[in-house]
């Protein structure tokens, strides 16, 4: 275990130690998770930041975007993470359509996730330096997503690297300093080229994390059913698939399938015994 990690492992992850993660030389780690199952699974892996993303609608749901996922949904979600959750920092991300209809209405919403759900901050997608500054003006703490935010899938065209060129380059630099300077403590990263991801990491101070934006941002993410293997719908190039569990639970499931049919499963030892039965009953009385 190396110093950091030991440091860390010490205490619960706070937004401020989030903060100040770059000042320390040391990567954040941030999984999804959906459920209070998986909220273990990634906090026992060392995961410092568990985030319930909107990805939810996706891998969990089965929508083919995320723009459908509501408040309520995601908060059942967060509800269990939290469950789950120890001592990693919660984070939860707002859906499309919770942060478009004015601050006080952002601000309801995104209360409901700390009071409700348990969660210690919310991420927001997009250039809305105001939303920003609304919400940490109300004591939420905000992760911002700059890049490709698949919130914009319509406006944007499809899930595309985003920043490539003289003028999206120069928007995506100047919106990352103008969320710094609204407050956000991180900022998510997504398919964006590697050097782009490299030049807004020197120039903010809050810590970058990348998802397909290179080696160089201050923390990496990946989506819980990409990184086991469990998403087979859509495979990006950033994807490193560190298990197939997808492929081990076909295998699983359909052998538990043919055992049952072929009268294998369950066996004398898999079963209960009554020693106060005798055969000559009635079937009834076991059950009953
Ligand atoms: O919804 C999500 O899971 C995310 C991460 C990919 C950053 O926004």
């Amino acid at each position: 275990m190396s110093e950091a990690r030991s440091d860390r492992s010490n205490r619960s992850v706070s937004v401020p130690w989030v903060l100040e993660a770059p000042t320390r030389d040391e990567r954040l780690v941030m999984m999804t998770a959906y459920d209070f199952s998986q909220a273990r699974l990634v906090e026992e892996a060392g995961a410092d930041i568990v985030l319930v993303g909107d990805s939810l609608a996706m891998v969990v749901l089965g929508h083919d975007d995320t723009l459908a996922v509501t408040v309520d949904e995601m908060l059942h979600h967060v509800k269990a993470v939290k469950r789950g959750v120890q001592s990693s920092l919660l984070v939860a991300d707002m859906p499309y359509g919770s942060f478009h209809l004015g601050q006080e209405r952002t601000v309801a919403e995104a209360l409901r996730f700390i009071k409700e759900g348990g969660a210690q901050a919310v991420k927001i997608e997009g250039r809305r330096p105001e939303t920003v500054a609304a919400l940490v003006e109300a004591e939420i703490p905000v992760m911002a997503h700059l890049g490709l935010t698949p919130q914009s899938i319509h406006k944007l065209g499809g899930f595309r690297v985003q920043g490539r060129g003289d003028g999206p380059r120069r928007e995506l630099l100047e919106a990352a300093r103008q969320l710094e300077a609204a407050g956000a403590f991180s900022l998510v990263l997504e398919c964006v080229p590697a050097d782009l991801a490299s030049e807004v990491t020197s120039v903010v101070e809050i810590p970058t994390i990348g998802i397909g934006a290179g080696p160089h941002c201050d923390g990496q993410v990946l989506v819980f059913h990409d990184l086991l293997g469990l998403e087979d719908r859509i495979s990006p190039r950033f994807v490193r698939r560190y298990a197939e569990l997808g492929r081990d639970a076909r295998r699983a499931l359909s052998t538990f399938a043919d055992d049952v049919r072929k009268g294998r499963f369950p066996s004398t030892e898999e079963s209960y015994d009554d020693p106060s039965f005798s055969t000559a009953e009635p079937i009834r009385k076991i059950c009953g």
